[in-house]
């Protein structure tokens, strides 16, 4: 485990270094722009997309510098996603990973912006060349962030959270599919995608990342429901407050926990295909039931 938590580490230095290359820098009258943007996204966030498309990488033996770049576009739209997540409209929260919200410490017309501009940003990545030679391979992974952040993903379970689930697990599950579950899959879709991977590895890949998204949803929903704001860095208790439905307002706390423990063994599982290869995606089950933050 304190391996893993050091390449979970490591693998956040890289990408908010790279990050910091990529994203525009201050200048102009635009700037105050520009500094939300990198506000946003150069924060202290897990950047457990980023660990799950670099350990893929890893696995099908890609070039680091070309997954960083997709794990780039994949923090851009987190960011955008979290931005917008926290305005006064949506959940209205103040503290986003240990400091003031974007329309807190800028204001609602710039964090409006700025996720507009990181979600821009994230395509324009993609569609460079040094994230893949090859333009059809470009033009899917373009493709698979799409989708995994518009009305059919991420956008869409925004939508249904916002409209309110009746007490309905399957109403939930669907919700968090879309809203978590897309964009964790794409950070395995966008590395399988550029290894041109076989079908049956494919299909093997994203069983667990379904599974992984939807214990990482259960999990964020438990610390909803009983976390630390301070350690968490986000205000906690506000989907009861709102009489949002979700895993641990339906089900309760030790039945969540109960599906939890069920989950890991039937996630990791769904690696036995790779072997010895996946040691640490395998490890990454248990970081991600662990969290505490
Ligand atoms: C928060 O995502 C919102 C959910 C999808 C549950 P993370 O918990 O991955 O947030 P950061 O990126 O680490 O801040
Ligand atoms: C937001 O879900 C998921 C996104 C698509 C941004 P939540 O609203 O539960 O995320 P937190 O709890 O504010 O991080
Ligand atoms: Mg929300
Ligand atoms: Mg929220
Ligand atoms: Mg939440």
């Amino acid at each position: 485990m304190a391996d893993l938590a050091r390449r979970v580490a490591e693998a956040a230095d890289l990408v908010t270094v790279a990050l910091d290359e990529l994203l525009p820098r201050a200048d102009g009258p635009e700037s105050w722009l520009t500094e939300a943007m990198r506000y946003a996204a150069l924060g202290p966030g897990k950047r457990l997309r980023t660990y799950f498309a670099l350990e893929t990488g890893r696995m099908f033996e890609l070039p680091e510098r070309s997954v960083l770049r997709s794990a780039c576009a994949l923090e851009c739209i987190q960011a955008y996603s979290l931005i917008h997540d926290d305005l006064p409209c949506m959940d209205d929260d103040d503290m986003r990973r240990g400091r003031p919200t974007v329309h807190r410490a800028y204001d609602e017309a710039t964090a409006v912006l700025a996720g507009d501009a990181l979600q821009t940003a994230a395509f324009e990545i993609l569609a460079h060349p040094d994230t893949h030679p090859d333009g059809a391979i470009r033009a899917e992974l373009i493709t698979k962030l799409a989708q995994a952040s518009g009305a059919k993903g991420m956008c869409g379970g925004q939508m249904i959270d916002i409209l309110g689930v009746r007490d309905d697990l399957g109403g939930v599950a669907r919700m968090q599919r879309l809203k978590t579950g897309a964009l964790i899959a794409c950070a395995f879709e966008l590395p399988l995608v550029m290894a041109r991977a076989k079908e049956a590895e494919r299909h093997a890949l994203l069983a667990f990342a379904h599974d992984l998204g939807l214990a990482y949803q259960i999990v964020d929903d438990l610390l909803d429901a009983e976390g630390d704001p301070e350690q968490m860095g986000k205000a906690a208790g506000k989907d009861a407050q709102k009489g949002k439905a979700n895993f641990v307002t339906l089900l309760g706390v030790d039945a969540a926990r109960e599906r939890l423990g069920l989950l890991e063994k039937q996630t990791k599982s769904h690696l036995d295909p790779f072997g010895g290869q996946a040691e640490f995606l395998r490890a990454s089950v248990d970081f991600v039931l662990e969290r505490r933050h």
